[in-house]
Formats: C-alpha cells, structure tokens, sequence
C-alpha cells in the first residue's frame, strides 16, 4: 500500500495571532516547520470572513510552498470571490468546501447533489488553470456519485462525524468508520483520488489511515493544539508515525507481505 501523505492545516495559528490583532504567531513559520517536521504540503483556508488566514497570508503560502516545491492545497467556498483568488495564484490544489458564516468549523460536507450546476463549471474552470480540484464530501454515496460527474480529480471525505463519535465514545462510530470505507471504494471505483480530513488526532488517525484508497489527510486543529504542548515538528511527527504505523499493520500490507 502507497505512502499517506500527510497535509497539515495551519489555520488556527493563524486563529491564535488574530486573537489579539498581533502579527504572530505567524501561519507562515508554521507552514514552514510542518514542512521541515514532514509534512507533504500545507493546506489553509481563505473564509469569506477572513477569521484566521488573510490574503496577505495565502500570498506568503504559495511563494514559500512553490519555492519549496511542495503543494498548497488551498480550501475554498464556491464563491466568485474565491475563484477569482484560486486563479490569481493557481495553487497547487483547491478543495471545495461549504462555508456558514455562523459555523465554528467546516461542519458538514459540500452538496455536490444540490449545487451540480454551480460546482460543474467552477472545476472545469479551475481545472483549465491547471488547478487539482477536490470537493469535500461527507461519506454519502450519491455525494461520491456527484462528485464523480461534477469531473472533479480528488474528493476529500469528513471524517468529523466519525471522530466525534469515537471521542465520544458513541456506539455509532463503528458504523461511521464503515461509511468512510465505503464511500472512499465506491470514490476509487470511479477513477477519483481519495483523500479525507475533519478532527483527526492521534486516537482516530489509526482506522483512518488503514483505509487503502486514501492517498492523503489534511490535519489542522489537532496538531496546532497539541504543538503547544510538544511543539509543531514533534506533533507532526508523532501523527506521521501514527499513519505509517496503521499502514504498515493493515490488512491489505499483511497480504502483501505473505506473498514476498
Ligand atoms: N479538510 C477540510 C476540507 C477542512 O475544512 C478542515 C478544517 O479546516 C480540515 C481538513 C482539517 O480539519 P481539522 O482542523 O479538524 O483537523
């Protein structure tokens, strides 16, 4: 089984240095770091409402990620504004995601269902700039259909409902672990690179990780929580370790290696 790259989100420290109106601590260092520590890219969020990362901070992401050579996977409401953003700096990657004003996080997956005939043409046209389109789904099987004929490359699924249910340690967790399974098979059925992000932290990234299809997790609120404790490098250290270990023990490596 391939290598799970790892994103790390670095937005809430942005949160942090907005909390007081100071210029730090700075997302831009951090970005930095994580990619020191080993992270495969950096993803951040443009909000409309601009609460942790500015635009003054997406101008610094993509010239030190393209200088670095590694990817800025840059989550976007489907907005005229944001696209009109994506393709000024034609990140490496652009995920699509809902956004409320009233929400604390990303709370659910985009409607891809609903909106088709907004999302269609926005991924042809981010497409055409050469820009990697995902669409942040949650693990819904007519979602993953939509995202599929929306011509979108990669779908992210949400694990946040998942994650919510281990830490609280809900009998329904099991049953939500199977949907992501599902919906990241169906997503690889057709063709779509499968990647998945929202909550995780070191006691859920295990089951996650195991899921063969995925190529790639974005992980923010977590790691820049426990950085305070242990610092950004070890945190995405530990979490990397985490991923590889729950790669190496899964069951379609097993079967692999019984055949060397
Ligand atoms: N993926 C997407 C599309 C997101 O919107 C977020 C949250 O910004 C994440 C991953 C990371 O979630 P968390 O910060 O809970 O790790």
């Amino acid at each position: 089984m391939s290598k799970l790259r790892l994103g790390v989100n670095i937005d809430h420290v942005a949160t942090v240095r907005n909390a007081r109106g100071a210029s730090y601590p700075d997302p831009v260092r951090a970005a930095e770091m994580a990619l020191a520590a080993g992270a495969d890219g950096i993803t951040a969020h443009l909000r409309e409402d601009r609460r942790h990362i500015s635009d003054a901070d997406i101008d610094a992401l993509v010239a030190i990620t393209r200088r670095r050579g590694r990817p800025l996977n840059l989550e976007m409401a489907v907005t005229p504004e944001m696209e009109a953003i994506a393709l000024a700096h034609r990140p490496h990657a652009a995920c699509l995601v809902p956004e409320r004003r009233e929400e604390v996080t990303t709370e659910g997956g985009l409607n891809v269902v609903k909106g088709h005939n907004v999302i269609t043409p926005l991924i042809g046209r981010l497409s055409a700039a050469g820009i990697r389109v995902s669409c942040f789904i949650d693990a819904d099987p007519a979602q993953v259909a939509a995202a599929g004929s929306a011509g979108t490359a990669v779908v992210e699924l949400h694990t946040g409902a998942y994650c919510d249910a281990v830490r609280e340690r809900s009998p329904h967790a099991p049953a939500l672990l199977e949907k992501l399974k599902a919906a990241a098979a169906q997503a690889a059925g057709l063709g779509l690179e499968v990647h998945a992000g929202h909550g995780i932290d070191y006691e859920t990234v295990k089951p996650i990780a195991a899921i063969g299809e995925l190529v790639e997790l974005n992980i923010g609120h977590f790691l820049i929580g426990e950085a305070i404790f242990i610092g950004l490098g070890p945190a995405i250290q530990r979490m990397r370790a985490l991923m590889d270990e729950a790669r190496a023990n899964s069951p379609g490596e097993l079967a692999q290696v019984g055949q060397r």
